[in-house]
């Protein structure tokens, strides 16, 4: 009996070294070089929570041609804002599949703006302000900016967001943390006559995506994942539990 306690005991004691050697390697994770050309991929990850924001960057090609807008000579600044995940699980599902990669790539284009600003400069900066995404004359991609204090705000007509943190800023780039997807006009804009708007009580979500209107939006992905991650965790502990029962019938 004495044998069989020690025995498991040593098993545990073996699965909590696992743990602790994989968690430890994860936070060892070989450190960015801290020279070298800039990175948007690499800074948005170290930030952690947006990883939607960079599968876009990358699968739009905008990452490359970030990092390569800053590695040249020409001196072209960069102001990014980056919506965390929460920002893009709270739009209606569907609306990003709904777009279509030239639309995707409009998405993304409207969230980086050809120039420097720093959170002081935004006090004065005019309005509409000019994003990637093309020119604002027309109204569709209008970006415009508000303050109070130090606070700001971001309005494209569909959504407005405050500007909740500086992620990162050098002489040409800075990056600031929005918690809503900046939503243009151009794609997201309402028609005339709103749509009634889906029973969903307290989730702010945007009554653009009508084209895209159907039974598959009332679907809540952050549900889904959430139950997803319970699973997960059920099956963690079944295979810990397992690995246990394992050691006391190799005791036996
Ligand atoms: C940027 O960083 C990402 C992630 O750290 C890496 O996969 C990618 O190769 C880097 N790009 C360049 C151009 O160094
Ligand atoms: C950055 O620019 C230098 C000089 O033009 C070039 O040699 C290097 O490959 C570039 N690096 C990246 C990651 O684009
Ligand atoms: C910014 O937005 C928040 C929330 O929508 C609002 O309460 C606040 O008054 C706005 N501030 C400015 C300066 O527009
Ligand atoms: C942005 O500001 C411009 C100039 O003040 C204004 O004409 C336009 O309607 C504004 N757009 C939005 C979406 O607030």
């Amino acid at each position: 009996m004495q044998q069989l306690n020690l025995l498991s005991l040593y098993f545990l004691f073996l699965l909590t070294i696992q743990q602790w050697a994989g968690t430890s390697a994860q936070a060892q994770a070989p450190a960015p070089a801290p020279s070298g050309p800039t990175n948007i991929t690499q800074i948005l990850e170290k930030a952690g929570q947006f990883t939607t924001f960079i599968r876009l960057l990358k699968s739009t090609q905008e990452a490359d041609q970030i990092n390569t807008m800053l590695n040249s000579s020409s001196n072209q600044a960069l102001t990014i804002f980056s919506p965390t995940d929460n920002a893009f699980s709270g739009l209606a599902s569907g609306a990003l599949n709904s777009l279509s990669d030239q639309q995707k790539i409009q998405l993304i284009q409207f969230h980086i703006l050809p120039a420097f600003i720093s959170t002081s400069q935004f006090q004065t900066v005019s309005n509409p302000l000019r994003t990637q995404a093309g020119n604002a004359d027309d109204g569709k991609f209008s970006l415009n900016v508000s303050t109070s204090g130090n606070q700001v705000n971001l309005t494209t007509g569909v959504d407005t967001t405050t500007v909740s943190n500086t992620i990162y800023t050098d002489k040409r780039l800075a990056v600031y943390q929005v918690d809503k997807v900046l939503l243009p006009l151009a794609l997201f804009g309402t028609p005339a006559s709103p749509a009634p708007a889906p029973s969903k009580p307290g989730k702010d979500v945007p009554t653009s995506s009508d084209s895209s209107a159907g039974s598959s939006d009332t679907v809540d992905t952050s549900a889904a994942h959430d139950s997803s991650l319970r699973r997960l965790g059920v099956a963690t502990r079944v295979t810990v539990g397992g690995a246990i029962l394992a050691a006391i019938s190799l005791a036996l």
